[in-house]
């Protein structure tokens, strides 16, 4: 009987997914009133409106950076679901103090690598400081290069209200928007520090308000920058569209981190959101040092190692 009104409530997909389970996981499925969430759905390729279901369905989304062709493969093999191309690319590919430097030109060599290495998540690229905020044509420009030259999925645009005209123009283009507030690092000149934001009541409801904003004008997701975990959650309540935190706690839809920090390969950036899964500088150093080492002492190559 309840296979029987499985097969004719629940659509051929998630049937399908179900199928395999006994009969009482399938009742627990159909008891469920969300029944996506008895299942994680499995994504042969995440698009955007994948993340919009699994933040309905109560999956987290996972997200990283990768700049380059070698990382993002690795990243992707690993089922990320979202991969950003971020401009934090000026700080830990160039070694620039802050993420200004950084042109249209540099994110779309970066952004090309790394599509030409996915084949799972979403690739997201930030617009660049400068490519965006001085008039909604520009910012159209910019994002139509970066989605053209570098075969991107989506742009992420730092702010709220204050750049609302061109992140419509962007979105009227069909260009799927990404949104970016709280700490946001292109500001750094007007915030003075890197401390975190939005504590104070005013700027905490003009955060809530601009990510209303956000989704209203149909951006499909949005990063919150290390700001208060309530409000965060507060934020991930009010709106439909995946919020996706770094340092913003874990009561959102999903989390990012840079690449080169989770994995250890900066070492001078310690803030308390970031865990570290690996140290991959030190370990990288041993091994270099250990082939000076063998280079000098004539221990490589061998003669398994020539022709
Ligand atoms: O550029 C970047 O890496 C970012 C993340 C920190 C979200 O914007």
């Amino acid at each position: 009987m309840f296979s029987m009104l499985i097969s004719i409530f629940v659509p051929q997909q998630i049937h399908d997914r179900v199928s395999c389970l006994g009969l009482s996981a399938l009742n627990n499925v159909f008891l469920k009133k969300n029944y996506m969430s008895a299942a994680a759905k499995v994504y042969k390729r995440v698009t955007t409106n994948a993340l919009i279901e699994m933040k309905a369905s109560g999956t987290k989304i996972s997200m990283l950076t990768a700049y380059d062709y070698s990382m993002a493969k690795a990243v992707d093999a690993a089922n990320i679901d979202v991969i950003l191309v971020g401009d934090s690319a000026s700080n830990v590919m160039s070694g620039h103090e802050t993420t200004l430097p950084i042109t249209v030109d540099q994110m779309i060599y970066h952004a090309s690598a790394v599509v030409n290495a996915v084949k799972r998540a979403l690739v997201v690229v930030d617009l660049p400081f400068g490519s965006y905020q001085s008039d909604p044509k520009e910012a159209l420009r910019s994002s139509i290069r970066i989605m053209k030259e570098a075969g991107a999925h989506a742009v992420k645009i730092e702010g709220g209200a204050e750049i609302k005209d061109s992140m419509v123009r962007i979105l009227k283009a069909g260009i799927p928007v990404m949104g970016h507030l709280g700490l946001t690092p292109q500001s750094i000149y007007k915030f003075g520090t890197y401390n975190v934001r939005a504590r104070e009541e005013a700027e905490a409801e003009k955060l809530l308000e601009d990510a209303k904003l956000l989704e209203q004008l149909g951006c499909f997701a949005l990063v919150l920058e290390k700001i208060p975990a309530a409000l965060a959650k507060k934020v991930a309540k009010a709106v439909q569209i995946p919020v996706i935190g770094i340092g913003a706690g874990g009561d959102v839809d999903g989390q990012v981190l840079v690449l080169h920090d989770m994995l250890g390969l900066t070492t001078e950036f310690s803030p308390r959101f970031l865990r570290r899964y690996m140290h991959l500088y030190d370990q990288m150093t041993t091994a270099i040092k250990q082939y000076v080492k063998d280079v000098k002492s004539n221990d490589f190559p061998n003669k398994d190692e020539q022709y």
